[in-house]
This record gives structure tokens, C-alpha cells and sequence, in this order.
């Protein structure tokens, strides 16, 4: 594991889209697995920039992300497809038909879950999977619990997530109970991980996935066990590692 230190939020951004373009530059079919959030926000940004200036081309890649909320349809702005349109893929010369997440509308959860085993598994697995990371240390919708999940699941969405949830919908009914998620076992097959995280806020769960004991309660912890994983984190982020004196 190699661990990226950078000064702040724009510095970790830039240093994450550096290995994603790096990954792009060397293999330009590369297929590119996909988070949403406030942390990859600052990285598309600056995908979208070298895209922009022609530094970076993405016409031969495919995408896959992470999770999607079950309910919500594409033209929901708290959908994650909607988020992925407005803050990278939508600028950027990916092609539509080369692009995947979760389909939400689809209420067969069985059918949906190996819809989406199969496509990750067609495109012949994930060559770079981007991912944040939650204060509690969940990974996609992973959240801690008894075992490790293995592939696309449906998940049960916690009170706490609901409620916070609630202040982007105009009634309690139209708030998602449930999203489809990537499983531990799909996010340990990429071939390479970029874990990335800012502020103070995810200090404790960064110290935890990274040095603490491998189990299902720190569902990040999996990934003490990836031969290729890359974190790249900001000041704030790492200050309670820095602090044990592990960095
Ligand atoms: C997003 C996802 C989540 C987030 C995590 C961190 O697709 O799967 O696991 O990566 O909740 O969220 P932010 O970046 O908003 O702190």
C-alpha cells in the first residue's frame, strides 16, 4: 500500500487525477470504476480540465460505478446516475453506451445484482476502482456489519442515512430505503484501488481501515489485503495516523 500525502482537498484531487490519467495515458480502454460524493468531486473537476485542454481522451473507456439508490430514476438529481452526468461524464467524450451504474428502477433485486456481476465481469473486471470512504469506514454501500458482502447487493439504507437523506425530497415517502451497492468481493477484484480522503472528519476511519484489524465492522479494512492499492489523502485526513507515528 502506498500512501500519497497531500496538503489539502485541491492537492489530493489533483494527485487522484494524476493516477487516473496515468492509468487512461497507458492503457486508453482502461476500465475506470467509479465513485459519487463530495470527495471525488475536486478529481473529475480536474479530469475535466486535461480533457478539456486535450491532454486526456477517453473515447476507448468504460465505467462502471459504485452504487446507485433502488427507486430513484436517471432523471432524479439524487440519483447517482444524474450525479455522475452533471459532475464528470457528461463533459468528458466517454461514450454513453460505455457507461454503467446500478440500474434503480429495476424492483428484481436478484436480476439486477447479476446484471451488474456480469457486466463488470464482460468488460473483463475494474483495472483502476476509485473509492471514498465513510466516517464509519463503509466502502460503496458497504456498511460495517457481521460479514463481508461478495457481489452487487441490494442494502437496507440505515436510519441515520434516511433521515439525513430526507432534506433533499419533498416528502418522507419519495426518500430511498434501499441501493444497490458493488459487494467487497467486486472491489477487491480491480485490479488497482485509489482510495482517497479530506478532513478531520474521516481521520478515525482512515487510521482504522489502514492499520486497524481486518473485519466486517471497518468494512474498509478488506483492503489491507489488495496487493495494489493507492490512498491519497490530505492533512486532516491522515493527522491521527501521523500522530501514532505510522507516517
Ligand atoms: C459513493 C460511495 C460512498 C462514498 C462515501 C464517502 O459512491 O459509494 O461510499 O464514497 O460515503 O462520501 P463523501 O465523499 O461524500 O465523504
Amino acid at each position: 500500500m502506498r500512501i500519497y500525502q497531500a496538503k489539502d482537498y485541491n492537492e489530493m484531487s489533483r494527485k487522484a487525477a494524476n493516477i487516473i490519467s496515468a492509468q487512461v495515458i497507458m492503457k486508453p480502454d482502461a476500465v475506470l470504476g467509479l465513485a459519487t460524493g463530495s470527495s471525488p468531486l475536486g478529481t473529475y473537476r480536474q479530469l475535466i480540465d486535461w480533457y478539456r485542454k486535450g491532454d486526456l481522451d477517453f473515447s476507448e473507456v468504460h465505467t462502471v460505478n459504485l452504487d446507485e439508490y433502488k427507486g430513484l430514476s436517471p432523471s432524479n438529481p439524487q440519483s447517482y446516475y444524474y450525479f455522475m452526468q452533471e459532475n464528470l461524464l457528461g463533459h468528458i467524450n466517454v461514450k454513453p453506451e460505455n457507461t454503467n451504474i446500478p440500474n434503480g428502477l429495476e424492483t428484481d433485486e436478484a436480476l439486477e445484482c447479476s446484471r451488474y456481476n456480469d457486466i463488470i465481469k464482460k468488460l473483463g473486471g475494474i483495472d483502476i476502482q476509485l473509492l471514498g470512504i465513510g466516517n464509519n469506514a463503509h466502502i460503496g454501500f458497504n456498511e460495517p456489519g457481521d460479514a463481508f458482502e461478495k457481489g452487487t447487493h441490494c442494502v437496507r439504507l440505515t436510519e441515520n442515512t434516511i433521515q439525513a437523506n430526507s432534506r433533499f425530497f419533498s416528502s418522507m415517502d419519495e426518500v430511498p430505503r434501499y441501493a444497490y451497492s458493488m459487494g467487497i468481493q467486486n472491489i477487491m477484484e480491480a485490479r488497482c484501488i485509489l482510495l482517497i480522503a479530506s478532513g478531520a472528519a474521516k481521520a478515525q476511519a482512515l487510521y482504522n481501515a489502514l492499520f486497524g484489524p481486518i473485519t466486517p465492522a471497518v468494512p474498509a479494512s478488506i483492503l489491507q489485503l489488495h496487493p495494489n492499492v493507492f490512498v491519497v489523502a490530505d492533512t486532516d485526513a491522515l493527522s491521527l495516523i501521523k500522530e501514532k507515528g505510522l507516517l
